[in-house]
């Protein structure tokens, strides 16, 4: 368990924190966002609408998480319910969308079986790209192909793993789905979601408490997620999860030597002479909690995307690094240049439970709040995005954020510090 250590942080890091959705992409059909706003109680509107849940922050996160979206999509009784108009988009987020490759303005998808929806409405006259309409073929869709491109899947309900496999083949990268609760609750069946950005406001609605993000679905298992994230702006809690194949204690309780077939020791010792040859480059990693700093030398890193550009880093659940890690969200990664023994011996045989190595190097402040260890000519500050489990390490998925690139005498290389003994064993 740790506490959430209160960090004050500008609109940019907010952004910035919800800023992959629009380049995040699932197996044969769009990646799929829920958000929605929820009271403590978990009633999801007042009196049949959300308005006096949401807040001003909430709003900005709502418009936010539309202008990365690809398509907007949203149950029939919330357009009803909340009177749906057309997507607005500032010009400026409308630019930044163009530059990514995305439509201005993202389209909005209405999911209904008695397509009982007023036409003569703005949301279909004046959206700037005509209104999708995902429905059955037991409807009289003839009234909506007037204002609107309709997708018809399923007879009598609306198969939704169908439907979005549709829009996947139109190049609909992202879906965010507005809800409601019953919507939801579909997708949720068919395992179709992939986040939920979730509002938590600072109210007991009581009473008029709605059916929760979900309503009244039944599922067979939990669907487990891990948070990603956590905000606060005054009161109103700003969550993002994320679904991921088991539940992080589920896997931590399962060593990972166990779950894989036993590695006989003949192989063991091929492997081990394979790796002890390579070359791969030395970097040393800092993080803090705002409190504490710590850094280490690593060697296991490599970057793992282009588009989006994402780096990862795996270290050693010994190390003194990851339990600093661990309430960090961000780490600086830095590349020493050949030669720089004296730094890879201060970060990587010296232990942070016994001294602090930051005593023993000129180091700044860089870029949100990381440190930057000056002699090292090239780094990164990322992002923690992800972390992965693999065994004795735990790997940290980084989305890079800022850095330098200074001359340099190349890199700093495993072979040439490899006699360098670890201030923990691995
Ligand atoms: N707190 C929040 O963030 C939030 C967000 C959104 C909405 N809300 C609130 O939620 C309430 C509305 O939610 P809701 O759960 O009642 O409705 P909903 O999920 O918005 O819409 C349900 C309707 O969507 C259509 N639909 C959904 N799945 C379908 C399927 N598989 N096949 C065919 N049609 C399907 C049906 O439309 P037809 O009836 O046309 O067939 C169904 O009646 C409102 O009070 C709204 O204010 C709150």
């Amino acid at each position: 368990m740790r506490r959430l250590v209160p960090r004050a942080v500008e609109p940019n890091d907010v952004e910035s924190a919800y800023a992959d959705l629009a380049g995040q992409r699932a197996e044969g059909r769009p990646y799929v966002a829920v958000n929605m706003v929820a009271s403590v109680d978990g009633a999801i509107s007042v009196e049949g609408r959300t308005k006096a849940m949401s807040s001003e922050a909430d709003r900005f996160v709502f418009h936010f998480l539309r202008s990365l979206a690809d398509v907007i999509l949203v149950g029939a009784q919330t357009v009803r319910a909340e009177n749906y108009g057309p997507p607005k988009v500032s010009e400026d987020r409308q630019a930044e969308r163009v530059a990514r490759g995305q439509a201005p303005v993202p389209r909005i998808a209405i999911v209904s079986g008695s397509l009982d929806l007023d036409w003569s409405s703005r949301l279909f006259t004046e959206s700037p790209s005509r209104p999708l309409v995902l429905t059955v073929s037991s409807a009289d869709a003839s009234e909506a192909r007037q204002v609107a491109d309709v997708v018809v899947a399923g007879k009598d309900r609306v198969d939704l793993t169908a439907a979005l496999a549709l829009l996947g083949e139109q190049g609909v990268g992202v879906v965010l789905c507005e809800g409601g609760p019953t919507l939801n609750g579909v997708l949720a069946a068919d395992d179709l979601i992939d986040e939920l950005c979730l509002t938590i406001a600072p109210a007991l609605v009581g009473g008029d408490v709605g059916t929760g993000v979900l309503g009244h679905t039944h599922l067979d298992d939990l669907l487990p997620m891990r948070v990603v994230h956590a905000f606060e702006d005054e009161g109103d809690l700003f969550l993002r999860y994320r679904r991921t194949a088991a539940r992080p204690a589920d896997r931590a309780s399962r060593p990972v030597g166990e779950a894989l077939a036993p590695t006989d020791d003949d192989t063991v010792e091929v492997f081990n002479d394979i790796m002890a040859d390579l070359d791969y480059p030395m970097i040393v990693v800092t993080a803090t909690d705002g409190h504490e700093r710590s850094g280490c030398l690593a060697g296991f890193a490599t970057q793992v995307s282009i588009h989006p550009p994402r780096y990862m880093v795996w270290i050693s659940k010994k190390n003194h690094t990851y339990k600093v890690a661990c309430r960090a969200d961000t780490f600086a990664v830095h590349f020493p240049a050949s030669g720089q023994h004296d730094l890879a011996e201060l970060f990587g045989s010296e232990t942070g439970d016994h001294v602090d190595k930051f005593a023993s190097c000129e180091w700044h402040e860089g870029p949100e709040g990381a440190v930057i260890v000056d002699a090292i000519p090239r780094w990164f500050v990322g992002r923690i995005t992800e972390t992965f489990d693999s065994g004795d390490h735990v790997g940290f998925l980084l989305q890079p954020l800022d850095g330098e690139c200074r001359p340099w005498s190349g890199q700093l290389g495993f072979q040439e510090v490899k006699g360098i003994p670890p201030g923990h064993r691995a």
